[in-house]
């Protein structure tokens, strides 16, 4: 038997293809077009691309597997967390969707916290209100594009509108829709005290799913598009963050994951869900019944590399690579000789929950070289990441081992920084293919392969590489993460006062 995942990503989609045995036979993928910011702190991108990207990378992981589509067991979804993908009567798009990233909602999120109190919220959702929030995203569309809204019937998540193209059901599992803020995070289900707060109708809600539960077939259009089998099974699936702790065996208390992909994600599974009283991390449903996860997340974490990469990584017509960039990076101590990032290029939610939180580079001198930038942004990212533990420790989630996924995971320098800044071993896990994996994980056990998502990931996640904190390296960065923490209280004030946030 073979089992597809499918990550519709913010970069690209990617699909790939497992066997019993957790194997990857075939990955492909295929990038999306980059995702608008027409204003500042604005991000939109076009579900029809998302859709037009599934068709060509599992069409392209099945070829690369040579395996025809009636051999694939089940397929499971994955995808970006949040975005508002708004469809009409007739099912067609209404808008861009306003994603994960966008955080012009600020006003919204603040609204509904003064309408509904923050402790109230709290236990109708486990969460506050952050304009990363589909709810938010909604209420933003209805205010400002009333003739938009007005066309509305049916809301969804990213990977649950390629979903839809691929069985024609509407469906979406627990832990992407923890990320609404109309989930009941604590009973698993829609909080209809949410909907009627926000005056919303539960008939443009879709149908809500444990993570490996079947929901839906591969229609036949569906079919035509993927080179997949028509009447192929569909598992619900998870969002990206569930998904791929899934993929790396982030699954019970102690297991913590910490993902750099585009944002940066520390998550530790739990068997309750755990909340942090000033809401500084998020408290979810993970993709296996009865467990939740909290996690902490850095906006602009692979992000910021990349934005360096295109905005300064071109000498003389050449651009750097980002091998090029952490290479040259590896050769600046630990520390970047005093250079300090903070990665709020997309303002910032774990800590601060501050759409207006910006990015600074500080300690600039005359000897300082691109290289101690670059080392000065992985070194940021990880700094952000840290301030999830920090947070895990006050409110006691347990943290026993600590696994790498992302970038930040194939990066031998990235993997280092995190041991040091994280003051724990770190380790790497022998398949690294993330949410898309995870998402296989799902079908397999959907597909009855593996009786539990326990089961399926004790039998195929092996643990690769182990890396240990340097302990000189260590102790520098514990000063640089002090002063890290201090950068951004400083800067509160100058940084409310220039806000340039559309809203
Ligand atoms: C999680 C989050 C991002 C997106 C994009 O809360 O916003 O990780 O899911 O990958």
């Amino acid at each position: 038997m073979y089992f597809l995942g499918i990550d519709v990503g913010t970069g690209g989609t990617r699909a790939i293809v497992i066997d019993e045995r957790g194997t990857v036979i075939s990955s492909a993928s295929k990038e999306h077009t980059p995702f608008t910011s027409p204003k500042i702190g604005w991000a939109e991108q076009d579900p029809v691309d998302w859709w037009r990207a599934c068709g060509t990378a599992v069409c392209s992981a099945l070829k690369q597997a040579a395996l025809r589509g009636d051999r694939i067991a089940c397929v499971g979804l994955s995808g970006q967390m949040h975005g508002a993908v708004l469809l009409d009567e007739q099912d067609r798009v209404v808008r861009p969707a306003l994603i994960w990233c966008d955080v012009r909602t600020e006003k919204q999120a603040q609204e509904l916290t003064s309408q509904i109190g923050a402790e109230r919220l709290r236990r109708l959702t486990c969460n506050p209100a952050l304009p990363n929030f589909t709810l938010t995203k909604c209420l933003w569309v209805r205010e400002n594009e009333p003739e938009n809204w007005n066309r509305v019937r049916f809301l969804m998540l990213p990977k649950d509108y390629v979903r839809f193209r691929l069985t024609g059901e509407r469906a979406t599992d627990v832990a992407d829709a923890s990320g609404t803020l109309l989930l009941d995070v604590a009973h698993r289900r829609w909080s209809q005290e949410m909907l009627d707060f926000a005056q919303m109708d539960r008939a443009l809600l879709p149908e809500l799913y444990e993570s490996p539960e079947i929901c839906g077939r591969v229609s036949a259009e569906g079919a035509a598009a993927t080179g997949l089998a028509r009447g192929t099974i569909v598992v619900a699936g998870a969002g990206d963050q569930a998904a791929g702790a899934i993929g790396i065996g982030a699954i019970s208390p102690g297991a913590v994951s910490a993902t750099i992909g585009t944002s940066g994600v520390v998550l530790a599974a739990t068997n309750l869900p755990s909340l942090d009283p000033e809401g500084r991390v998020h408290t979810f449903c993970h993709g296996t019944a009865n467990r939740w996860l909290v996690m902490g997340v850095t906006q602009a974490a692979g992000l910021s590399l990349r934005w360096f990469r295109d905005q300064f990584g071109a000498i003389n017509g050449h651009v750097d690579s980002y091998e090029d960039l952490t290479a040259q990076a590896a050769k600046i101590p630990a520390g970047s000789d005093g250079l300090l990032w903070t990665p709020y290029l997309m303002g910032e939610r774990t800590p601060y929950l501050d759409a207006n939180a910006r990015a600074m580079l500080v300690g600039l001198t005359v000897s300082h070289t691109r290289a101690h930038v670059v080392r000065a942004i992985l070194e940021g990212v990880a700094f952000s990441l840290r301030d999830a533990f920090t947070i895990f420790d006050q409110i006691d989630v347990p943290v026993k081992s600590i696994r790498l996924g992302g970038g930040g995971a194939r990066s031998l320098l990235w993997r280092q920084i995190q041991a040091d800044v994280y003051g724990h071993a770190v380790e790497t896990v022998e398949v690294e293919e993330g949410a898309a994996y995870g998402a296989a994980i799902l079908a397999g056990v959907g597909a009855k392969a593996w009786p539990t998502v326990d089961a399926a990931c004790d039998a195929i996640v092996r643990v690769g590489a182990s890396t240990t904190p340097n302990a000189q390296d260590s102790s520098t960065m514990k000063r640089a993460y002090s002063s890290y923490r201090r950068m951004y209280p400083g800067m509160r004030a100058i940084l409310n006062e220039n806000s340039t946030v559309e809203k």
